[in-house]
C-alpha cells in the first residue's frame, strides 16, 4: 500500500507555460495546495484500493430508492434542434431535480464494484437529486439522457473511450445508461482482477453500436508502473499511441479520450528510445525536469493525430474531455471524514484551481491546434467537465467504495475515493452533454 510516495513538487521542473508564467506568484505555493485539491496524490493509492477484493459478501443492502429506479424514462426534447447548436454547457450550476440521477441498478451493469455505492451501502441519497442547468438561455437546458438519442446518433458505429479511471467512470456510465434501455451483449472483457474493467467492449445490436474502453492514463505507451505497480515509475513514449487502441484505431468512429491525472502525478518521457525528460522524478536520476503541461500536450498530440490518420479519411470525431478534480480538500486519503459533504457547492463556494484550469486550457488548445491540422473528416470537439465536477464533492464513493465500510463500527481509518463518481451519479450529466455534441454538429 506504501508503494506511492508524495515527492514534493520541485518549482525547477515546472516548465513554464503561458499561463504559469502569467501567475508567476502562484508559481510556488499554489500549485502545491491545487494538486493535492486536484488529487494527484492519491491517484496510484486509489488505483491500489479500488481494486482490493470486496470483503464480506452480505447480503445486499437494499435501499429504498432502488424502488424508484425507473429504467423506463421517456424523453421528449421541447427545444428545437436548432437552437442548442451555439449552446454551451461548460459553465452553469447544479439545481435540485427530484430523482434525476436515480437512472439505473449499477450492479446490473459491471460497474468497477467501488463505484457501485448503493450497493456498497451509501445511506443518503441527495447527490441523486441535482442537474445540471447550463448558463445561457432558458432554450439551453441540458435534455436528459436519452438512450434512443444515443444510439440513433452512434448507429452502427463504434464508440470508444480510452483513457485514466476518469475516462472508465463515464464509459461505465454510458453502458449503464445505455443497457437499462435497450439490451446489450458483452463482447469482450480481460481476464484478471484490474483487467477486467481496464479492457471491455460491449454491443447494442439493436442499433449496431459498440462501445469499449481502453484504459491508458497517459493515452501513449506507457510501461512501468502503469502495467506493474510494484514499479516506481512510468516510462511514457509521447511519439507512440496506446498499443492496445492504437491497434484498434481503425475501426473507431467516436473516441473519447480523457488524461491528466498521470500526467500531473509524473513519469520519465521517452521519444524514441531518447530519454527527453521526467516530471517528479528523483533527483538523482539526473533527468531534466520537464513538468506536466508539455508532456500533456504531446500525448493529446500523438493520440489526435493516430486517430486523424486512421481509416483512410472516414469521418471521425474525437471528443477531448477535461480534467474532472477530486475532493479530498487537503484530508488524507484515509480520513473517514474526507469528502462527505452531502450537496453540490453553491455558486460562488468553489472556485475551480489553478491547476485544473490550467490542464483544462491545454486541452481546450490542444483540440484547436487538431482542427486546425486535421482534414475536414475528422471533427474535434472539447467536453467541458471541470467546472461541473469540480461543484460535486457530494457525488464521490467516499468510503462506499468500500462494502458496507461501518459494520464494525466507525475505524479511524479507512480510504475514501474522493475522485472517481458514484454510478449512478453526477458522471452520468458527461454523457448527457456527449450526446449534445454528437448530435449537434457543427
Ligand atoms: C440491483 O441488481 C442486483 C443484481 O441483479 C440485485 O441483486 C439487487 O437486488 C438490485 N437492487 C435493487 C434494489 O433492485
Ligand atoms: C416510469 O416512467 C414513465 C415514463 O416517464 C412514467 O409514466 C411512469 O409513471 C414511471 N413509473 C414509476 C414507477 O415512476
Ligand atoms: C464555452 O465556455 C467556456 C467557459 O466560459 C469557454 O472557455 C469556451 O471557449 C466556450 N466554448 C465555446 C465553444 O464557445
Ligand atoms: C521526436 O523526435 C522526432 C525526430 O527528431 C521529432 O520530429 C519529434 O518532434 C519529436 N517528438 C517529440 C514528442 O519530442
Ligand atoms: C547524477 O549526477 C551526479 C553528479 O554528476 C553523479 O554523481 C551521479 O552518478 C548521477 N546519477 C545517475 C543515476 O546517473
Amino acid at each position: 500500500m506504501g508503494a506511492y510516495q508524495y515527492r514534493p513538487l520541485d518549482p525547477h521542473s515546472h516548465k513554464p507555460s503561458s499561463s504559469s508564467s502569467k501567475n508567476p506568484v502562484c508559481f510556488l505555493s499554489k500549485p502545491v495546495c491545487a494538486w493535492l485539491a486536484c488529487g494527484f496524490l492519491s491517484l496510484a493509492l486509489l488505483h491500489l484500493l479500488c481494486c482490493s477484493p470486496a470483503g464480506n459478501q452480505r447480503a445486499a443492502f437494499v435501499s429504498p430508492l432502488l424502488n424508484y429506479i425507473n429504467n423506463t424514462y421517456s424523453f421528449v426534447s421541447s427545444v428545437p434542434e436548432g437552437a442548442k447548436k451555439s449552446c454551451n454547457y461548460s459553465e452553469g450550476q447544479w439545481v435540485r431535480a427530484p430523482g434525476h440521477a436515480r437512472r439505473y441498478n449499477a450492479t446490473q451493469c459491471d460497474v468497477k464494484e467501488s463505484h457501485d455505492c448503493i450497493r456498497n451501502g451509501r445511506p443518503d441519497t441527495g447527490y441523486l437529486e441535482w442537474r445540471w442547468q447550463p448558463a445561457g438561455p432558458p432554450s439551453c437546458a441540458l435534455p436528459e439522457f436519452d438512450a434512443g438519442a444515443f444510439l440513433s446518433a452512434t448507429r452502427g458505429k463504434h464508440v470508444a473511450f480510452i483513457g485514466d479511471s476518469m475516462a472508465r467512470n463515464q464509459a461505465q456510465s454510458l453502458v449503464c445508461l445505455l443497457s437499462a434501455a435497450f439490451p446489450s451483449r458483452l463482447l469482450h472483457r480481460d481476464e484478471g482482477y484490474h483487467q477486467k474493467h481496464n479492457f471491455w467492449r460491449y454491443a447494442f445490436p439493436a442499433h449496431d453500436v459498440r462501445v469499449s474502453f481502453y484504459w491508458n492514463p497517459f493515452l501513449v505507451r506507457a510501461t512501468g508502473k502503469a502495467e506493474d505497480e510494484s514499479v516506481p515509475y512510468n516510462h511514457v513514449h509521447l511519439d507512440q499511441p496506446g498499443d492496445r487502441w492504437g491497434a484498434d484505431a481503425d475501426t473507431i468512429d467516436v473516441a473519447v479520450l480523457a488524461a491528466g491525472h498521470w500526467l500531473l502525478n509524473g513519469a520519465i518521457y521517452y521519444n524514441g528510445s531518447e530519454v527527453i525528460g521526467a516530471h517528479n522524478a528523483p533527483a538523482e536520476m539526473n533527468y531534466t525536469g520537464i513538468g506536466y503541461a508539455w508532456p500533456l500536450k504531446m500525448v493529446y498530440r500523438t493520440a489526435v493525430e493516430r486517430l486523424s490518420s486512421a481509416g483512410g479519411g472516414r469521418p471521425r470525431t474525437l471528443v477531448l474531455a477535461t480534467f474532472s478534480p477530486a475532493h479530498f480538500d487537503g484530508s488524507p486519503t484515509d480520513s473517514p471524514t474526507a469528502c462527505t459533504k452531502m450537496e453540490p457547492y453553491k455558486e460562488g463556494e468553489k472556485e475551480v484551481d489553478w491547476v485544473c484550469k490550467e490542464v483544462r486550457d491545454i486541452v481546450y488548445g490542444e483540440a484547436e491546434a487538431a482542427r486546425a491540422r486535421s482534414g475536414a473528416a475528422t471533427r474535434i470537439e472539447v467536453l467541458d467537465v471541470t467546472k461541473l465536477a469540480t461543484m460535486r464533492p457530494d457525488g464521490h464513493p467516499g468510503v462506499y467504495m468500500n462494502r458496507d465500510p461501518f459494520k464494525h463500527g466507525v475505524p479511524d481509518k479507512i480510504y475514501s475515493d474522493c475522485l472517481h463518481f458514484c454510478l449512478p451519479g453526477p458522471v452520468d450529466t458527461f454523457n448527457e452533454i456527449l450526446l449534445q455534441i454528437l448530435r449537434n454538429r457543427r
